[in-house]
């Protein structure tokens, strides 16, 4: 008889983040090669765990076409090299698929079916470009069920600065010159590369070895940003500087329920406490994480202030600002992406998710004090996701 059971994060890494395009360090790599040297990568650094004890795989990508079709988490599953008895499948919720992945191995972990799964994503946008070769049916905009700003991400974000004329461009420029700071430091700690698995790479020059993210621009100033065009409306306020990019890379947990991670002798870097997602006018998808995470603390029976850290998608910084505001928290709130985020590491769209959980998982170790985490992310069309964790290094020396 299945039981409710805790279920935790064993453990996840993922590939450096490339820049999108001809010019990009991925762009003569595969897709399914990304995702397939970070899941050999987790599982080289948990040599404990049986690989014939794996219930499943789940591997995402916003466009399942060519080398990111064919059932990912099935293909991957093979070429990493697990047993052919390991069954695996494929996720699509746009920028949350590898969150979705995660949550929904955890609910079959939690509901007792499985007791161990990988769960991850992959994008690669300089091969799939986004909406390539999407086929939005046309009663969208003939019924005016969405307007046509709803499938462009970019004039979403307009959107959002037109609702929140407070959240002005100059806020959203700051906000993006603190991630690119926040991202070289957290790589100047070392905060980062322990969960990077190098990835080998090949260009018109020969081979090479990516190590770390390609995208981030630490010397980014605010007159630089100031002076960038704003693509998605003329005179608009959304730029290159305070949007994350066109990125490729891939991320793969190792998700687990508590009796396994014991059995297996896996560590335990966050327990999962619940999670939601909602849904919002596809105009504004950016604010999308705040009714997600209304309904997830309101099921933990939390309230923001038992958030002692933060990981934000920043898919736009304006978004994260709306975000930031509707909880009252400050802009440069020291909780919030300590690490920085995706404006400067980079957001291929549906391997974000579990960036963001390796992020609060080092976080949390760090910080012993904290109880309690959240990861949130927007999601195109009109959607949220969070999730929120607990840390098992809580020392129990203050309640958050
Ligand atoms: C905004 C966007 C259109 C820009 O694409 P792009 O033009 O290829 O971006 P680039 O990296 O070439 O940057 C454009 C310019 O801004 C400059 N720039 C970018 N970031 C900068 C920074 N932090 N500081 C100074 N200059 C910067 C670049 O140097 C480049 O200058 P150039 O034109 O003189 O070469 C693209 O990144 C985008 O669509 N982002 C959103 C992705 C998205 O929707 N994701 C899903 C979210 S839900």
């Amino acid at each position: 008889m299945a039981t409710s059971t805790d279920v935790v994060f064993v453990d996840g890494v993922r590939t450096p983040f490339g820049r999108a395009g001809e010019k990009g360090m991925y762009w003569q790599t595969r897709a399914d090669d990304l995702i397939v040297k970070a899941m050999i990568g987790l599982l080289e650094r948990n040599p404990s765990l049986p690989k014939d004890r794996i219930d499943d795989v789940a591997v995402a990508a916003t466009t399942q076409q060519g080398d990111q079709g064919l059932t990912l988490g099935r293909t991957t599953a093979i070429l990493a090299g697990l047993p052919k008895t390991v069954p695996g499948y494929a996720i699509d919720r746009m920028c949350a698929g590898a969150m979705t992945s995660v949550t929904t191995t955890a609910s079959a972990i939690g509901f007792g079916a499985y007791d161990v799964a990988l769960a991850g994503g992959v994008e690669h946008m300089g091969r799939h470009p986004m909406g390539f070769n999407a086929d939005p049916n046309p009663r969208f905009l003939s019924e005016r069920m969405v307007s046509e700003d709803a499938l462009n991400m970019g004039k979403t974000a307009e959107r959002i600065h037109d609702r929140f004329p407070h959240l002005t461009k100059e806020r959203a420029d700051r906000y993006a010159m603190r991630s690119q700071q926040k991202v070289a430091a957290a790589y100047e700690a070392g905060r980062i590369q322990p969960d990077l698995v190098p990835v080998a790479t090949r260009s018109e020059s020969g081979w090479g070895l990516a190590t770390k993210d390609e995208a981030p621009r630490p010397e980014t100033t605010l007159e630089g940003l100031a002076g960038l065009k704003t693509p998605f409306r003329p005179h608009g306020r959304v730029t290159a500087g305070n949007s994350s990019g066109l990125n490729d890379g891939a991320t793969v947990s190792l998700m687990a329920s508590a009796d396994a991670a014991k059995e297996f002798d896996l560590p335990v870097k966050m327990r999962l406490v619940t999670f939601a997602f909602a849904g919002v006018d596809p105009e504004i998808m950016g604010i999308g994480p705040v009714p997600s995470t209304e309904k997830a603390l309101k099921k933990a029976g939390l309230s923001i202030e038992d958030i002692g850290l933060f990981e934000l998608n920043e898919a736009f910084a304006v978004q994260v600002l709306a975000f930031l505001d509707h909880f009252g928290l400050d802009d440069d709130d020291p909780r919030v992406n300590e690490y920085g985020g995706a404006i400067a590491f980079g957001h291929p769209l549906a391997s974000s998710g579990v960036r963001l959980m390796i992020q609060l998982a080092r976080q949390f170790e760090e910080h012993p004090e904290v109880r309690y985490g959240l990861t949130a992310m927007c999601v195109g069309l009109g959607q949220g996701g969070t999730v929120i964790w607990e840390n098992p290094h809580y020392n129990g020396k203050r309640r958050k």
